[in-house]
């Protein structure tokens, strides 16, 4: 029946996309909410402003190697990358489509050979597998911490700038940003630019969004030039007007049926200013903080009269959602947490961190290591480098990590290793997880979860879990 059902909506998805690139090949628009299909339903983006517009500065070559914004920040990947979709890519172009540039899509930028595909295959092969792009970044003057050393699968060993392997995140959703990069370097006073906070949102997160243009453009698409204002203009009032999620499952049908929010177009309307949900008190208007994050799937939608063909699947995504919500966590050992706190024991949940209603992204600042970086892992990090740092007030101090996270940009010890929690909407388009790629899916993000601190899912529960996660 499912598998039926399944099929019969990939032939009505492909004739849709037939159509639309039926009307020119180099399409000029999508028409708003397009269905992009992904292994678990549909993914949709509403756009503020109508039709959405694929002749913008985000679409254009703005630099010297053919890349645009795009190339990274796909409409069907939730506006990230998926590691599926880079490697059709690779296959459709023989690795030569702009993605597939030296400079930060190879593993390293030395000691590789792209004359060939099977070059290119092994140059690109974080690219595909786990959809990671090379983040060089300098150790800061006046750092902490001495780089003792780099073990680099790949050559780049380097300890004065460390290279550092890192999803694209979505660039869509950003009005609920308080952070932007996974290390803040973009809304951060070390990088001349402006933290996010009440006061002064969203005209921060604006002069940042434009920072972050010229940043990407001369990076990533190796621009001699800095794009116009007028441009970072548009690109900034383009990304801000994007809204996308998750809006049909296969299994449980429409996520904006019979009373349920999910979906693009309930996330434009969704409440948020900075602090909305702080755990900790940092509410402007000093409202308590509510577990209960996610409320997209009430009781309601799941209801079992016989004529919901959709019961099952919908009842599991609901069983999830309320796992989130009030599932039991003992936080320990999280720097920026239990150590800003002095608190050694936290009796959580997945909210306590993830607290933004119905997006899931810390509502204020907060750089957390939750141990993705670490070398000892409960995941596999065979694939990442190995950097050893030394602290200069107490040498006897070393850490040994994959990516030093937020310590690069401020050159703190006690921020080795943090990253800012992301925006959980749109997971299914954009596998695999976390800052390094380390889950390659979402059964794998519970699994590390459960391992780190020892939750004692069942397998039920497990399922439940990802069931909702892929209902975002
Ligand atoms: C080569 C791939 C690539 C290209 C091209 C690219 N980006 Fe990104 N983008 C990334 C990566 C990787 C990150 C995350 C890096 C990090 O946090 O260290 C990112 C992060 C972002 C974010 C931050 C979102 C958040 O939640 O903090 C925004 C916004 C963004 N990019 C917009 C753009 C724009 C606009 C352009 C074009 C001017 C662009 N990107 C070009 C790879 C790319
Ligand atoms: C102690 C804080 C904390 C708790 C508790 C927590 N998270 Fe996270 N979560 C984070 C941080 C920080 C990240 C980003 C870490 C990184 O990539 O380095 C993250 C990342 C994620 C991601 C990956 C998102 C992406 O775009 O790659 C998912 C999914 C997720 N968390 C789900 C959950 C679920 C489900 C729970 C409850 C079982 C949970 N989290 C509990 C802090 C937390």
């Amino acid at each position: 029946m499912k598998k039926t059902r399944i099929a019969l909506l990939s032939v009505l998805l492909l004739s849709i996309v037939t159509v639309v690139a039926a009307e020119s090949d180099n399409p000029h628009f999508l028409p708003n909410l397009f269905p992009f299909r992904n292994d678990s339903g549909i993914l949709k983006t509403f756009n503020a402003t109508g039709t959405l517009d694929l002749t913008g500065p985000f679409f254009q070559s703005l630099g010297t190697n053919g890349r645009t914004c795009a190339s990274c920040h796909q409409p069907g990947d939730a506006w990230s990358i998926s590691a599926k979709s880079v490697a059709d890519r690779f296959e459709k172009t023989s690795g030569l489509d702009p993605i597939f540039r030296t400079n930060d899509g190879s593993n390293c930028d030395h000691s590789i050979d792209t004359t060939t595909v099977e070059g290119r295959r092994q140059a690109y092969s974080l690219l595909t597998t786990r959809g990671l792009i090379r983040v060089a970044l300098p150790v800061p003057a006046g750092a902490e911490f001495d780089v003792v050393s780099v073990s680099n699968p790949y050559a780049c060993a380097e300890t004065t700038t460390i290279s550092t392997y890192r999803r694209p995140l979505p660039s869509a959703n950003l009005r609920f940003l308080s952070t932007l990069m996974w290390d803040g370097r973009e809304s951060s006073t070390q990088t001349g630019t402006t933290p996010i906070a009440f006061a002064s949102n969203p005209t921060d997160l604006l002069s940042d969004l434009a920072h972050q243009s010229v940043d990407a453009t001369l990076g990533h698409a190796q621009a001699t030039t800095p794009p116009t204002p007028q441009q970072q203009k548009q690109i900034v009032a383009f990304e801000m007007a994007l809204s996308t999620a998750q809006a049909i499952d296969f299994g449980a049908g429409a996520l904006d049926a019979q009373g349920a929010t999910g979906g693009p177009v309930s996330l434009s309307n969704q409440p948020f200013y900075v602090g909305i949900n702080d755990p900790l008190g940092l509410n402007p208007f000093k409202t308590p903080f509510s577990p209960v994050v996610f409320t997209l799937f009430p009781a309601s939608w799941a209801n079992g009269h016989s004529a919901n063909e959709h019961h099952r699947d919908r009842a599991s995504i609901l069983r999830g959602q309320t796992l989130f919500n009030s599932k039991p966590i003992n936080i320990t050992g999280v720097g920026g947490l239990n150590d800003a706190t002095g608190l050694p024991l936290i009796k959580g949940t997945c909210g306590t961190c993830h607290d933004t209603p119905n997006v899931g992204n810390h509502s204020v600042s907060a750089p957390l290591n939750i141990g993705i970086a670490d070398v000892t892992n409960p995941l596999d990090v065979s694939y990442l480098p190995v950097i050893t740092l030394r602290s200069k007030a107490d040498p006897s101090q070393i850490i040994t990590t994959t990516d030093p996270g937020r310590a690069l940009i401020t050159g703190k010890w006690a921020d080795i290793g943090k990253f800012k929690g992301p925006i959980l909407r749109g997971l299914p388009a954009r596998a695999p997880y976390f800052h390094n790629g380390i889950a390659a899916n979402l059964k794998e993000v519970i699994e590390f979860y459960n391992a780190r601190f020892d939750m004692g899912f069942t397998e039920k529960e497990k399922a439940d879990l990802v069931a909702f996660l892929s209902a975002l």
